[in-house]
């Protein structure tokens, strides 16, 4: 089994600590790991194949020197000229895993996702591996506990009982808008996608094939044209420029009738917005969560990240700081899902 780490994501749901230069998995947002090195340090203990990591061009030292600092010796870092999505980027490691002949199962990591009990995940993909090798995408399940519209959804064929293994999946459904996405969770038989996934190289290719082979053509020549340098495998630009933008979700899993589920309960939380940091932070009595230098005083429920200069808040309730060097947010809990548009209108203005 190849752990392959995803690594090329932008994570503007965090700005200010989040951009597109030091994007949230090379932060240390639960722990002293950053997210990337959290990512290893969990699947380690799983197999001795040294892992594949996809990353963007621009975070190429960023990159290799926080798995250095985690003891990981990656077996090449595929750099990407520019980001295409998930479905590409799974596809050149797919394709960079089969390049000495064999035909391993891939191990999907997202590389931005807090997993409190690690041993228990570590569990869950030793189970998943049998179906896996039977020829089965298999992606692992939560259990909503709202109606997230970030998420993908899963149903589970109803004939299907092995509630503690994998099972065949009825539905996948990328994405919802609101409304479907409050029905699903009402109706009690969906999970969310946890954009984790176990399947063999191969089966991940025939499948893309199938579903878009523009896609595969231009990550075969992205890949045969590619510039090595020690660990780095720069993929060539013009290839995949030419590469379709899609996700693994809506390009392969919301199609193909060879999808598993195997639910897990693990403590899984994807850390989409602050205020999914503030779940999994350390709250005082009051319900306050402070990293860095903080003074707060009758305070409740607040978040304040402090990033070298001192931070001090007074009779808040229910609000964000978050300082950094050259932008400061303030926010109520109920908004911090718009600092998108914040990031939005800031790109647009260049
Ligand atoms: N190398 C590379 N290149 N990595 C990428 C790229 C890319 O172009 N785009 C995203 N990633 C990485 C991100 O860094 C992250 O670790 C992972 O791939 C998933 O990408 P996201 O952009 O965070 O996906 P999402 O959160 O919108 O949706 C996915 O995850 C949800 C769970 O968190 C989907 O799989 C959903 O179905 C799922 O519910
Ligand atoms: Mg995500």
């Amino acid at each position: 089994m190849i752990p392959i780490i995803l690594s090329g994501g932008s994570g503007s749901r965090l700005w200010p600590l989040s951009r597109e230069a030091y994007p949230k998995q090379f932060l240390p947002l639960a722990g002293k790991d950053t997210m990337l090195q959290a990512t290893w340090h969990r699947v380690a203990p799983l197999t001795t194949s040294a892992p594949i990591v996809v990353a963007n061009e621009a975070h190429r030292f960023m990159v290799a020197e926080q798995l250095r600092e985690a003891g990981c010796t990656p077996s090449a870092i595929v750099l990407e000229p520019l980001g295409r999505n998930t479905a590409p980027a799974i596809a050149v490691a797919a394709l960079q895993a089969m390049a000495g002949g064999d035909d391993p199962l891939l191990l999907v990591l997202p590389s931005d996702h807090v997993i409190a009990d690690a041993t228990a995940f570590r569990t869950a993909v030793l189970r998943a591996e049998s179906a896996a090798r039977k020829g089965r995408l298999v992606t692992f399940g939560i259990v909503p506990s709202g109606p997230e519209t970030g998420y993908g959804y899963i149903r589970a064929k109803s004939d299907d009982t092995a509630a503690d293994g994998a099972r065949d999946v009825a539905e996948f459904v990328e994405k919802p808008d609101a409304a479907t996405a409050a029905g699903y969770v009402a109706s009690g038989d969906y999970f969310w996608n946890s954009g984790m996934f176990l399947f063999r190289a191969s089966l991940y290719l025939a499948e893309l094939e199938r579903q878009s082979p523009a896609m595969l053509i231009a990550c075969r020549a992205a890949l045969a044209k590619a510039a090595v340098d020690a660990d780095f495998v720069r993929l060539d630009q013009v290839s995949f420029s030419e590469c379709p933008s899609d996700s693994i979700d809506y390009a392969v899993m919301e199609k193909t009738a060879l999808a598993s589920v195997l639910p897990i309960s693990v403590g899984w939380n994807d850390v989409g917005s602050w205020s999914a940091l503030w779940d999994i932070a350390e709250q005082d009595g009051n319900g306050n969560a402070h990293h860095g230098d903080v003074i707060a005083r009758n305070c409740r429920d607040t978040l304040a990240w402090g990033d070298g200069r001192l931070v001090a808040l007074l009779g808040l309730q229910d609000v964000v700081v978050v300082d950094t060097a050259d932008a400061v947010l303030v926010a109520h809990k109920d908004h911090v899902q718009d600092v998108k548009s914040i990031v939005s209108s800031l790109k647009a203005q260049g």
